[in-house]
């Protein structure tokens, strides 16, 4: 099969196309045909290399010492199933998915991926294409993973910092789904598509102190891990909350992905797509991804629904 390989940290260019073994699906698993993955931010970092000298030596060893152990990135995934193992209950030939790849070593810039029926796979919502569906199991998850973790309740202040950013856009749609009034902080040029997802107020960050006028709020949640507990302190109601997603809310639960493809299916909530590309752009797409302003989630279609 096609698949889009790196066999040394580094730029863009480092990714390549190759033809390797199409993998097959062990007794409880589901080979996957794959229509759509996406660019992630954690793509980028896996792929560069660029993270924090103080995770230098764990992500070093999670990734690979010298050269990168799992050679093809992609975190998150829409398709069809085209084989079942032996004991596989849940799934049949020909059924429709959407996936998140990160417990199962990625490998989604391909044409086929093998995963666990238990896994995190879930099938796929009926009233969104393959190239939407790829783009909510991770930053979808991640999102429903930190507002449920805080418990959140009607009429509570949050405020959505990078709402413009895919765990952002989604955590935004999330916040006001449960009833939370929602403040967006994003850039001049995503006010008002952020204030179309639900937020009631949106703030321009590039415009001095985003806090000034923010007072009382029960949580401030950073979804693109740019500032600090305490800028945003004193916009913090007595019991206030500061999230950031660079902290971890848990592991991935296949129960998530069922829960957000009821709400896209009752249509609360929506994948936000920036920009598509087609496998061999998948470098040109890096490059993209990498600048940081990517609005909600660049998508890679692998094969084009039929
Ligand atoms: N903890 C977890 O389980 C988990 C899971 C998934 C992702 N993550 C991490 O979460 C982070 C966000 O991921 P993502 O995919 O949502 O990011 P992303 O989509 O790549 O973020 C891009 C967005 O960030 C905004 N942005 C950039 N600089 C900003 C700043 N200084 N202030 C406010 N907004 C800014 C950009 O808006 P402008 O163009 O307006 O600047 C852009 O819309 C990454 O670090 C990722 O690795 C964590």
């Amino acid at each position: 099969m096609k698949a889009i390989v790196y066999e040394k940290y580094g730029t863009p260019d480092v990714l390549h196309l190759a033809e390797v073994d199409k993998p097959r699906p062990k007794k409880d698993e589901i080979l996957i045909k794959i229509y759509a993955t996406t660019i992630t931010a954690g793509d980028v970092r896996m792929r560069s290399f660029d993270v924090p000298l103080w995770q230098w030596f764990p992500a070093r060893v999670y990734l690979g010492i010298r050269k990168p152990k799992r050679q093809i990135l992609g975190m998150e995934l829409a398709g069809k199933i085209e084989e079942v193992g032996e004991e596989v209950g849940l799934y049949k030939k020909g059924d429709q998915v959407f996936a998140s790849t990160t417990s199962h070593n990625f490998g989604a810039y391909a044409e086929y991926k093998c995963l666990p029926e238990e896994g995190m796979v879930a099938p796929k919502p009926k009233n969104i294409s393959y190239n939407e569906a790829a783009a909510v199991p991770v930053g979808g998850a991640t999102a429903l993973r930190f507002i449920k973790k805080e418990n959140i309740q009607k009429g509570q202040k949050w405020v959505i910092y990078g709402a413009s950013g895919s765990v952002g856009s989604y955590a935004v749609q999330l916040a006001q789904y449960f009833g939370a009034e929602v403040t967006g902080i994003c850039s001049t040029s995503n006010l008002g598509w952020v204030k179309n997802l639900g937020a009631e107020k949106v703030i321009d960050y590039t415009q001095g102190d985003f806090t000034k006028n923010l007072k009382n709020c029960d949580v401030i949640f950073d979804t693109v891990g740019r500032i600090s507990s305490s800028q945003v302190k004193k916009a913090l109601s007595t019991n206030g909350i500061f999230l950031s997603v660079l902290k971890s809310a848990g592991n991935e639960k296949k129960e998530d992905l069922l829960y957000l493809k009821n709400l896209i299916e009752r249509e609360k909530i929506r994948p936000v797509i920036d920009r598509e590309y087609t496998m061999e752009e998948i470098p040109e797409a890096h490059k993209y991804v990498e600048k940081g302003h990517k609005k909600g989630n660049v998508v890679i279609t692998i094969a084009n629904e039929m």
